[in-house]
């Protein structure tokens, strides 16, 4: 660790209070493998990256970190790292493989071990219940467009609360509902791959349905542990002054921020500006009472945090320079596009790194939820860099450090007496991720891990990153 890091190290650690929560995030399908094993059915993810040219380079998910066969190198590695917690995602199509009807047991039994081996390590559960690997049977029957797809995820967590309610310590309904329906329904660049723009909001509306009744399940199966959501957020400014790009940048807001948020904590959809309301017709058209049972009571609100986002007017398609590429194709069709943030260095993605802008987000949310916003956990943060695919020996990172020491350092202060946000209750952090994983469309093309991992022989080997958040994790509590 350079002279830097270790002052990055006392210095957050001194402003951590000791009931804060660190922590790494995983999800299911980007690490396990093994999806034939033990009577996993397919899901939506797996139909997907099979299509020629959907993942980069063509990359297979089928084994990607192998977790399901090293759950115990894992758990001892999150064990040396000194972590409070470890969120991670179950596998519905693992639990249930038609995604209705029976329960396969073995599937059950894996999560099962994994939790109380966490347990017997130190490290507290906590669990997504649906991180994108929607059960390909009912894709086949319209995935998140159809709203029976909300009922069945209802009963799958109540399974799964049965099962495990006495033993996670939170549970995350949904990871990234705006992820699923823009990605995957309306851009076509993750699973399901549809390209249906605006048609897709159903997808986003089914979905927090399905948070709604899967919140309901959970506390009529009495679990034991808190429930929250983890939405990603970005805020958002229009590129100049403009009213063209003011507008845009309001309309990007709700469908990236508020369509998801707004529902939850108030129970309503947001009002579109008028010039956009046609873009929204689908929410127009909502039950009351769907809104009813999305604005459940919530013990704690997900955040995860990535970059900024800057919107202009007029058809652009891709990002220019420091700003996110999503589908240049696709987006070219719409009437803004994301604009440069030339003052920030970049991710590995391309992403602006951009850590003051959390403590403005954070601003943000208290400001528009008010006494609706309940305490919250940073549920992901982290970045992919340019990495080798083969080590012999350390990984320095340097980059990542910065990056995770800003982002953390940004939320503690933003959130302490005399922050910008010092009224919003920070519960806890979530490095993503442990591992260098399946990163979806991009295939194994980006790393994000504190752990290295080499794709041919799966051996693992821990960067400066990791080195550097154990000390963190040692250093809060002397
Ligand atoms: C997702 C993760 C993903 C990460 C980096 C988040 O949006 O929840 O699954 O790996 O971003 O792209």
């Amino acid at each position: 660790m350079t002279v830097q890091d270790a002052s990055t190290v006392g210095d957050l650690a001194g402003r951590i209070r000791p009931d804060f929560i660190l922590g790494v995030a995983a999800a299911a399908f980007q690490i396990e493998g093994a999806l034939t094993a033990d009577g996993r059915g397919p899901s939506s993810w797996d139909a997907f990256a099979e299509k020629p040219g959907a993942i980069v380079d063509g990359h297979s998910p089928a084994v990607a970190c192998d977790h399901y066969n090293r759950t115990d190198e894992d758990i001892s590695l999150m064990q040396d790292l000194g972590v409070d917690s470890y969120r991670f995602s179950l596998s519905w199509p693992r639990i249930q493989p038609g995604g209705k009807g029976p329960i396969n047991q073995q599937g059950l039994d894996f999560y099962d071990r994994l939790i109380d081996k966490l347990l017997k390590a130190g490290v507290s559960p906590m669990v997504t219940l649906f991180h994108w690997d929607t059960p390909l049977p009912l894709e086949h029957d319209g995935g998140w467009l159809n709203r029976a797809t909300a009922e069945r995820f209802a009963e799958y967590s109540a399974a799964a609360a049965h099962r495990f309610g006495d033993r996670v310590a939170q549970w995350v309904t949904l990871n990234e509902p705006v992820s699923v329906a823009l990605q995957g329904y309306a851009l076509g660049v993750h699973a399901p791959g549809r390209r249906l723009l605006f048609d897709a909001l159903p997808a986003a509306h089914h979905q927090l349905l399905g948070h709604g009744l899967a919140v309901q399940a959970l506390r009529a199966a009495g679990v034991a542990g808190t429930i929250g959501v983890a939405n990603v957020h970005s805020p958002v400014s229009p590129a100049s002054k403009r009213l063209g790009d003011g507008l845009m940048a309001k309309a990007f807001d709700l469908i990236f921020n508020r369509v998801y948020a707004d529902p939850i904590l108030l129970g309503r959809y947001p009002k579109p500006p008028l010039q956009v309301k046609p873009w929204f017709r689908a929410l127009g058209k909502v039950r009351e009472e769907d809104l009813k049972t999305i604005h459940q009571p919530l013990d704690f609100y997900g955040l995860n945090y990535y970059y900024p986002v800057k919107v202009a007017s007029g058809r652009g398609g891709g990002g220019d320079g420091s700003a996110p590429v999503i589908n240049p194709e696709m987006m070219a069709k719409l009437p803004f596009h994301l604009a440069a943030f030339p003052e920030y260095e970049t991710t590995g993605f391309g992403w602006p790194v951009a850590p003051e802008h959390l403590g403005i987000l954070l601003r943000e949310l208290k400001d528009r939820y008010g006494d609706a916003l309940p305490p919250l956990f940073i549920t992901e943060s982290g970045a992919s860099f340019p990495e080798p695919e083969h080590t012999r020996g350390p990984v320095h990172d340097a980059d990542r450090i910065r990056y995770l020491a800003s982002h953390l350092g940004q939320a503690l202060r933003a959130t302490a007496p005399g922050g910008i946000a010092d009224d919003v209750e920070l519960l806890g952090y979530y490095v993503w991720t442990l591992l260098d994983n399946f990163e979806w469309a991009a295939g194994y093309s980006q790393r994000f891990g504190l752990v290295h991992v080499d794709f041919d022989t799966l051996e693992r080997t821990p960067k400066d990153s990791y080195y550097w958040y154990q000390s963190l994790s040692k250093a809060r509590r002397s």
